[in-house]
């Protein structure tokens, strides 16, 4: 039967091993600060400095050397590369990581972190920098540049064009990613509703676990290769 394509989830698990906190785990971000303070459009309101700080710390992070894609980032480029259909990666994940891996068919449903929003002229633009430090937008030249993130209440990127992968994928893999935070947590339900094969790779069961036809759990840097390895030598 002729390969179909792959959608495949990612969250904050994947880059686990590469150095980046999750958010939900026992050292996660959320473990030290509030959603409510830094991650809604109400706490920019309330104290832009504030959450431009969160999230130029978490830049400067991952723009340490120390942080490179992991064994599982590779993988999926890897797949992307030899799966002789489709394979589309949709992150929950803000860091770059996919991309340097080699990842190309790639949405970023959160945004991304080395990227700015301007609230003047809506344009994106790439960031290295502090925001805080009051950095002009390229592109209309004002200084009202917020992190090209989407909060919580926001409405997630690129929704129309994983809906319509999802409708047309044959498997739909899930990696990394606790199942707390919808749309993406809902990914699996539309996937198995038009009949794919829906698995989880993930350190441990996540709320869905249920949901998926099957489930591998470990490391990231170890399931995933394994699966990614099975599934090229499945297809010949
Ligand atoms: N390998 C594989 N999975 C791992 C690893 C690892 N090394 N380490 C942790 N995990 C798993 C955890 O077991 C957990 O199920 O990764 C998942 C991380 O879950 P969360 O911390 O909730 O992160 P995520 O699911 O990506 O959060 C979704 O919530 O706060 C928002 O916008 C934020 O994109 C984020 C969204």
């Amino acid at each position: 039967m002729a390969a179909r394509p792959i959608v495949v989830l990612t969250g904050a698990g994947i880059s686990r091993e590469s150095g980046l906190h999750t958010f939900r785990d026992a050292d996660g971000i959320w473990a030290s600060v509030r959603i409510e303070d830094v991650a809604t459009p109400e706490a920019f309101a309330r104290d832009p400095s504030r959450v431009q700080a969160f999230y130029d710390s978490r830049r400067r992070g991952l723009l340490d050397p120390a942080i490179r894609p992991n064994a599982a980032h590779g993988a999926l480029a890897r797949l992307e590369a030899r799966w002789p259909a489709p394979v589309l990666v949709v992150t929950q994940n803000i860091d770059d990581l996919h991309e340097r891996a080699g990842s190309h068919a790639l949405i970023h449903m959160h945004g991304e972190l080395l990227k700015a929003r301007c609230l003047a002229c809506h344009a994106i633009s790439p960031v290295r920098h502090d925001l805080a430090s009051g950095v002009a937008c390229p592109a209309c030249g004002q200084r009202r540049l917020r992190p090209h993130v989407v909060w919580f209440g926001e409405m997630p990127l690129g929704m129309d064009a994983i809906a319509e992968a999802l409708d047309g994928c044959g498997l739909f893999v899930s990696i990394g990613t606790s199942g707390n935070v919808y749309p993406a947590a809902g990914f699996v339900d539309h996937a198995r509703r038009r009949r794919a094969r829906t698995v989880e790779l993930n350190l441990e069961r996540s709320l869905g676990a249920d949901l998926f036809d099957e489930g591998h759990y470990g490391p990231a840097t170890e399931v995933v290769p394994a699966f990614v390895d099975r599934l090229l030598a499945e297809c010949g």
